[in-house]
């Protein structure tokens, strides 16, 4: 990953441009990008979508996604009038391959204008079923003439199993080198998922206790307080096993089990990661209960306000067997972590938006305090907090202050807070420059989409072939369900968020 610098010449084309991940993400990152300098001089973006639009129109609805939701707030009046000048609507129907000549002429003019090759960025925020046909699409208009200077940027969910996913890899891999396809995973971008990275390898004291040597367990929990909040129908479809596990807390996975990568170059880190998924053990069709417990949400309290089941929201069937929550137990079979069992959880109506990796060390080999003085004794944990605290605690045992010897766990912690936190980027800031300076270090490459699918594809199958029977089985605003605990206190463990505990 080499140092940033500006961007070469760029024209980015959003398809579903008028959608909500432009107006909620996109957009204000770029305009984000822009007020921070790291956009180029010349650059266009072209929005399009289904619905007629003039640029006046289309500006006017982007601005107030930026309103909404920048992590910098209201934009300024006179700074988005610069900024919104670069952008253009550009009404077409994804499926007519006529259409995209018109991106291509735009194209062509904005290089005239800027006397500059420009690189071309299509980047994928619509629908799954639209991925294939834009990139066929993009190969037999105009727009191929810009093949060697494009990329191509796919969103998740990439696949929605194996085989899918193998055929998408197929088809973007007749048209583009793999080099020019951004598999989009926004965890990535995170910066504390990528803090791990400079925790493990920028220091000498984490890397030798880092393995079954010293780590009794390793918990990632990331658990939500929404519901569908509109996007029922596509859930309904996918699930959290899909939604989330396949590809966020596989990511969180591979950053914490990962080999130090010899360098920071793109594929020496995908290959490390990667690396884990293929040492991930498979999980037989008949030994599922022992490995994964899936649940779904019905009615509860949240922050004291009543919500519906999951059987209530919109545009789900009111008998929809779809998971909402799915807690694994993973083995991750190397020399490093042989042993070692990985619980990951999530899911949607949970008692609290909360995203934490818990490495809990084994205790020490031989307690040398009496066991009065320790009451509250606990082993060491290493608790790397992505949300909403955002920073490294590291937990251990201290002298309570006063004449008798008495142990009590105390912390010690690492905020992000200490830095500026107006200047921390939105993980799609990164993503997106890293995409237009070429850099997929922080992307998802083929294989490990493909790796993730086949370790998930017993569970995938057999949740998909036998509706669960016991649905609702947890409340909105719990912790999840019971079955979820008992899968972890089969090893003598418990879930490190739960209340009370952390
Ligand atoms: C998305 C999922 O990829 O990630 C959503 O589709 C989920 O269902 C979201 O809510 C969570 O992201 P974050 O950054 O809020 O943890």
């Amino acid at each position: 990953m080499p140092k940033k610098t500006k961007p070469e010449p760029t024209v980015f084309i959003v398809f579903g441009g008028t959608g909500d991940l432009n107006a909620r993400k996109i957009t204000p990152a770029l305009f984000n990008l822009y007020l921070d300098g790291w956009l180029p001089d010349e650059f266009a973006i072209i929005g399009t979508g289904r619905t007629e639009f003039t640029d006046e129109q289309f500006r006017k609805n982007l601005l107030g996604g930026v309103d909404q939701f920048s992590r910098k707030g209201k934009a300024d009046k006179k700074i988005w009038q610069e900024f919104s000048s670069h952008i253009f609507y550009q009404v077409a129907d994804v499926n007519n391959a006529k259409a995209y000549d018109k991106f291509a002429d735009r194209i062509e003019q904005h290089k005239k204008d800027w006397e500059k090759d420009p690189c071309v960025v299509h980047y994928l925020a619509v629908a799954p079923r639209f991925f294939s046909v834009i990139a066929e699409n993009v190969a037999k208009s105009k727009l191929a003439d810009y093949l060697p200077t494009t990329r191509i940027v796919v969103e998740k969910p990439f696949g929605r199993d194996l085989e899918s996913a193998k055929e998408l890899n197929a088809l973007l891999q007749s048209i583009f080198d793999e080099s020019q396809i951004y598999r989009i995973d926004h965890y990535l971008g995170k910066e504390t998922v990528q803090n791990i990275l400079a925790f493990r390898f920028a220091n000498a004291m984490f890397e030798p206790i880092w393995n079954r040597n010293y780590i009794d367990n390793v918990q990632i929990s990331v658990s939500e307080q929404l519901g569908m909040e509109g996007r029922g129908s596509y859930y309904d479809t996918a699930g959290a096993l899909r939604d989330m596990v396949q590809n966020h807390l596989f990511q969180l996975l591979c950053l914490v089990a990962m080999e130090p990568p010899v360098s920071y170059e793109a594929d020496e880190v995908r290959n490390r990661r990667v690396d884990v998924v293929n040492a991930l053990r498979r999980i037989r069709p008949e030994e599922i209960g022992e490995y994964a417990v899936r649940g779904q949400y019905g009615a509860g309290w949240i922050e004291g306000e009543k919500v519906e089941s999951y059987h209530h929201e919109e545009d789900v069937p009111k008998d929809s067997s779809q998971n909402t929550y799915a807690a694994l137990k993973l083995f991750v079979e190397n020399w490093r972590w042989n042993g070692v069992p990985f619980y990951l959880r999530t899911g949607k109506r949970m008692n609290e938006k909360k995203s934490v990796i818990t490495i809990q060390f084994k205790p020490v080999p031989h307690q040398s305090f009496p066991a009065q003085t320790a009451a509250n004794w606990q082993p060491n944990r290493l608790i790397i907090e992505i949300y909403p605290c955002v920073g490294i605690r590291l937990e251990f045992q201290a002298k309570r202050p006063g004449p008798e010897m008495l142990l009590s766990p105390v912390d010690m912690q690492f905020n992000y807070d200490e830095f500026d936190a107006a200047d921390t980027p939105e993980a799609y800031e990164t993503l997106l420059l890293d995409i237009m300076e070429g850099d997929s270090t922080l992307f998802m490459r083929a294989d490990q989409v493909e790796a993730a699918w086949r370790v998930l594809m017993p569970i995938v199958d057999a949740w998909d072939d036998t509706p669960a029977t016991d649905f609702p089985n947890y409340e909105s605003g719990s912790w999840g369900p019971a079955e979820a605990d008992a899968l972890i206190a089969k090893a003598g463990h418990s879930w490190a968020s739960a209340p009370g505990i952390d």
